[in-house]
């Protein structure tokens, strides 16, 4: 018999069904628990509360396991490219060679932005923040790419297309404009990769080869910032679609929840602390104990712990390394990788980040990769947002294929009773 979980509240006894996922996460399903208790749940920060059921991406933060669509992260890392995991985020299965061929030259033919596009981005200030200009631009796109009223075609495979084609192409515009150089039109007879990493970095005065171990350091990247279930971005985005809002200004809105500091902004963060350490003589220690009295120095470790992971995160471990392999193949010398593995291994044997889960996160090493590969500061969570772009997408197809309602939560007024209204001059 199925268990159920009893409820005795005011004197009643209530029950309510258990569910229980394919890798044996548990769960009450409290659907009907207002109807019939006229109670509701108050879960500040949803630490407990699933929001909705899904097949897209495992995490266990007991173990430290992350996993999209039953593959392991460090198997897709190690083996798979960037647009095979996007199609195996999106559509569930890992691509047949067909499949794959189809996807990949579908995004090739739709790199170009519209140049109308330029326009709007030709109003924002030069020292614009990319996040807010990219965020702003993907959910114009809705308007250069609406769906026709009436229309019965579903064009969400379309919509999806444009997003992964154009988006790379959006991002790297703030950059160019910030060193004052020309803009590069994608070459569709570059891979995914390598076309970003040519509207960046290639100059009409001199050639630009790209660099194998760079495309290959982005491409781990990417694929380690695909998909994190139902992280703030995500759930934002869902939460944005589940009013049937469209995919663009569902994904834009989603970029705007992941540029703050407590979520993707953090890897823009962790380097400016390193930065500031190096810059103080590189003293781990006094940033250690620094940070141990935060209540006293105001100082936040940046990059350290996770609101999921309680042991590690199984993506810092394959980050840390590539930034090793990165750095070595590419001959760069960065102290402020030195800086880092001497506050990781710091705070590694120190009680009070032991006892309190802080160990690195996805954040930490990921800017000091971006640095080396030449992409900078302020440009490290647009790499995230290129990254998250397939699992915000998948996340948003699947709630809208599982029909889900509306979200709307409740909440416990604290505010004044009613009162009466009192007039202006008599207050
Ligand atoms: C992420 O990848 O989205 C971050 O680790 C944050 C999270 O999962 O809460």
């Amino acid at each position: 018999m199925a268990n159920t979980a009893e409820l005795t509240v005011d004197g009643k006894s209530y029950s309510f069904p258990t569910l229980e996922g394919t890798e044996h996460e548990k769960a009450f399903d409290i659907s009907n628990l207002r109807d019939q208790t006229g109670y509701v749940t108050l879960d500040r920060g949803y630490k407990n509360t699933g929001a909705t059921k899904s097949a897209i991406t495992f995490l266990d933060g007991e173990q430290g396991i992350l996993q999209y669509r039953g593959y392991s992260i460090e198997d897709l890392a190690a083996k798979a490219s960037f647009l095979e995991v996007a199609y195996l985020l999106i559509y569930g299965e890992l691509p047949t060679q067909e499949q794959f061929a189809t996807f990949e030259t579908s995004i090739r033919r739709h790199t170009l932005v519209n140049e109308d596009m330029r326009k709007i981005f030709d109003g924002f200030p030069v020292n614009a923040h990319p996040m807010g200009v990219l965020s702003s631009l993907v959910s114009a796109m809705s308007a250069f790419y609406p769906d026709l009223e009436g229309s019965k075609e579903d064009t969400t495979d379309q919509h999806i297309i444009r997003l992964l084609a154009k988006m790379p192409t959006i991002a790297t515009w703030s950059y160019k404009r910030g060193l004052g150089h020309p803009m590069n039109y994608p070459k569709n007879n570059l891979d995914y990769i390598p076309n970003f990493l040519n509207m960046m970095f290639s100059l009409p005065v001199e050639d630009y080869k790209v660099d194998p171990v760079v495309a290959e350091a982005l491409n781990v990247l990417l694929i380690l910032h695909a998909d994190h279930e139902q992280n703030c971005s995500t759930s934002t985005v869902r939460l944005v679609g589940s009013s049937q809002a469209n995919i663009y200004s569902s994904i834009s809105a989603g970029i705007s929840a992941l540029w703050g500091p407590l979520h993707g902004g953090a890897n823009q963060e962790v380097i400016e602390m390193l930065e500031d350490i190096k810059a103080d003589g590189g003293d781990v220690s006094k940033y250690v104990d620094m940070a141990k009295n935060a209540k006293t120095t105001g100082f936040r470790l940046f990059g350290f712990g996770h609101r999921v992971y309680k042991n590690f995160d199984p993506r810092a471990r394959i980050i840390k390394k590539a930034a090793d392999d990165v750095l070595s193949k590419l001959g760069v010398n960065d102290p402020v990788l030195e800086i880092a593995k001497g506050l990781e291994e710091a705070a590694l044997h120190d009680d009070y980040f032991v006892s309190r889960k802080l160990y690195p996160n996805v954040d930490f090493y990921s800017g000091i990769i971006y640095r080396a590969l030449g992409i900078p500061t302020n440009m490290f969570t647009v790499m995230f947002a290129i990254g998250r772009l397939p699992g915000w997408i998948a996340q948003w197809k699947e709630m809208r294929e599982q029909k889900e309602p509306i979200g709307r939560p409740r909440q416990i007024y604290t505010g004044a009773t009613l009162r009466e209204f009192v007039p202006i001059e008599k207050r």
